[in-house]
């Protein structure tokens, strides 16, 4: 294989993001060669997301793009959680795909390849698996200062409207001692700005280490510079987490705490399991504790059911809490969730205006709080 061109393309978040580096790391160490332009590419692969539609639209105009490049077609491969929403759908929808890989059998991608380019078959691998370990160890990072580390794989919370349980399958927390020596080795080579990375980090648990203590003993690390983490849920992050955030120089003042409805009601039907009140509490305890913490959030609008009323619920919350950051998205039905079986009775127009709204006011707050 060697000498073989890569171009790969991520779509989708910090996780899927962390995926396309272990990727190039494993095929680097396998000898093919990583390129930035996909026509110079014997080999195209797009890590995608099913988040939402509109995440998925791009990924299947993207592949319609890729153009016969002269006498050679390349290889192309789809992993990620779309390869594992779609399985062997996609080899349908797209008959030029040659490999769909899913998260969970990235680690074996580079068999995948050999097994496409020797046979011209079709691949297929999309098992609910625990990846091999040693794929975080490959020392290869995009940056030269900042590296995503993940704790724990897939999500176990089943929020009514969410993919991610179903494309990145039940929770699993990996050995805090590979956690910390994947750190180490980043800070030996000068990366040492860090981010935990989990679907849920609050609810990390690797025997009796907990998220606090992990975070604890990772910033005890030597020359680490700065330590973060993605992305906390409500429902189970303790006041005890604030505190050490207070107490530690290294962690970063910054705590990214998803809200996703202002609303009871929605809130309830999207089974997050908290209350609006509960959250505001939490957001208290957070800046009584965490001196000048920045706080950021994500929030849904449009969710089934949601009404004028439920609206003005969340943006008067949105006023009331003043983020540092919102990133707000519109609601989008996925396949084998819960809320799937609601109707999206929300109309486009109203999400769109509904999501202005929230985005002007924000914009507002952003500016109010950089003077
Ligand atoms: N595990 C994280 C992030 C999940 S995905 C968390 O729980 O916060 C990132 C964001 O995408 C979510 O917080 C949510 O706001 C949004 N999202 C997820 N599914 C969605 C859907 N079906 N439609 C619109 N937005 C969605
Ligand atoms: Fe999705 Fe909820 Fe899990 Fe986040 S916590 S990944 S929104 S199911
Ligand atoms: Fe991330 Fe999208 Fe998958 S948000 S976990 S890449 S569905």
């Amino acid at each position: 294989m060697k000498d073989k061109k890569v171009f790969l393309k991520n779509f989708g978040c910090q996780m899927n993001a962390r995926d396309s580096e272990v990727v190039k790391g494993l095929l680097l160490a396998e000898g093919y060669k990583l390129v930035d332009d996909a026509k110079a590419a014997d080999i195209i692969l797009f890590n995608t997301c099913s988040v939402r539609q509109h995440a998925e639209d791009r990924v299947w105009s993207g592949i319609g793009n890729i153009k016969d490049q002269g006498p050679k077609k390349p290889i192309i491969g789809i992993i990620g959680c779309m390869a594992q929403n779609y399985k062997k759908e996609i080899f349908k929808r797209a008959p030029a795909v040659d490999i769909v890989c899913g998260p969970s059998n990235i680690d074996n991608l580079a068999l995948y390849l050999e097994e496409a380019i020797r046979s011209k078959e079709q691949i297929l691998g999309a098992d609910e698996k625990t990846r091999r370990d040693d794929i975080y160890h490959t020392g290869f990072y995009e940056d030269k200062v900042h590296a995503y580390v993940v704790i724990s794989e897939g999500c176990d919370n089943f929020c009514s409207y969410c993919v991610v349980p179903y494309v990145r399958g039940r929770l699993r927390h990996r050995d805090h001692a590979k956690i910390l020596k994947e750190i180490k080795g980043a800070v030996s080579q000068g990366v040492a700005d860090i981010t935990l990375l989990g679907q849920n980090v609050s609810s990390y648990a690797d025997g009796s280490v907990d998220f606090t203590r992990l975070l604890k003993m990772a910033s005890e690390i030597p020359g680490l510079k700065s330590l973060s983490f993605l992305t906390s849920h409500p429902k189970n992050t303790k006041q005890e987490l604030f505190k050490i955030m207070a107490q530690t120089p290294v962690i970063k003042k910054q705590l990214h705490l998803p809200i996703q409805s202002g609303s009871d009601k929605v809130l309830k039907a999207m089974n997050r399991g908290y209350t609006v009140k509960k959250y505001i509490e939490m957001v208290d305890q957070y800046r009584g504790i965490v001196y000048n913490g920045k706080l950021s959030t994500d929030i849904i609008v449009g969710f089934p059911k949601e009404t004028e009323k439920d609206f003005e619920k969340t943006f008067s919350l949105v006023r009331e809490v003043k983020f540092d950051a919102a990133y707000i998205f519109k609601y989008s039905s996925r396949p084998n969730t819960k809320a799937a079986g609601y109707e999206d009775d929300v109309l486009p127009e109203i999400k769109q205006r509904r999501h202005a709204e929230l985005l002007k006011l924000q914009k507002e707050i952003s500016r109010s709080k950089t003077y």
